[in-house]
């Protein structure tokens, strides 16, 4: 049974996710929230060995589909774990990317196959669905320049300039639930963007 707040913060490599989930939290806690801040991949024991899987740049044999099944791997593993008894509680849920990255990265960045990715991604988190997604939206060429390189980061501009466009594609089709955030300007501009979006769900 689903009773708390589920927000997922989406965007590129470097971008500034976790120092926006930070503050987030802290801005909920005050408000008496009881905060969960967890990320994908990795948000689990099981998942951090997953996630190292993924990222390592020595896995050069690694297919495109082993990629996606990897993700939805840990991400089961995660809503199993951490997501769906956090919400049962009552608590709310600041997760660093979820089924969207999946969808921008390996769909839209790699060209697989979207209905596959959902379908897959729907099994492995039993249907679970952000209330709230904040996309972050900055040039991936100065976000990748904050990041260290690991076997995604290490794919070219033009890779990065395609999961961009597709996390704006999702914001098309969902305008609702996925919000796009300029990450323009310093960390509090951000997070006054940031506040305001989450104001618009909490009344
Ligand atoms: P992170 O740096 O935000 O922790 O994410 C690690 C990398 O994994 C990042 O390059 C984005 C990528 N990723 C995907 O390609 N698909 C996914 O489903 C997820 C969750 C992350």
């Amino acid at each position: 049974m689903r009773k708390g707040l589920f927000i997922t913060l989406e965007g590129v490599d470097g971008v500034g996710k976790t120092t926006q989930a930070l503050l987030l939290k802290a801005y909920l806690e005050q408000k008496g929230h009881e905060v969960v801040h967890t990320f994908e991949p990795g948000g689990t024991a099981l998942g951090s060995s997953i996630r190292q899987l993924l990222l390592d740049p020595s896995h050069k044999e690694l297919s495109p589909m082993t990629e996606i099944l990897l993700y939805a791997a840990d991400r089961a593993q995660h809503v199993h774990e951490t997501v769906r008894p956090a919400l049962a509680d009552g608590k709310t849920v600041i997760c660093e990317r979820f089924v969207d990255s999946s969808l921008a990265y390996q769909g839209y960045g790699l060209g697989l196959d979207l209905d596959a990715i959902r379908s897959v991604n729907h099994w492995a988190t039993g249907g679970v669905v952000p209330d709230l997604t904040l996309y972050l939206d900055a040039d991936p060429e100065e976000c990748l320049a904050r990041t260290k390189p690991d076997r995604i980061t290490e794919r070219a501009l033009e890779y990065y300039a395609r999961v961009r466009a597709g996390f704006l594609t999702i914001a098309e089709a969902e305008p609702q639930r996925f919000l796009v955030i300029s990450a323009a300007g310093s960390r509090e501009e951000v997070a006054s963007r940031v506040l305001q979006a989450v104001e618009g769900v909490l009344v």
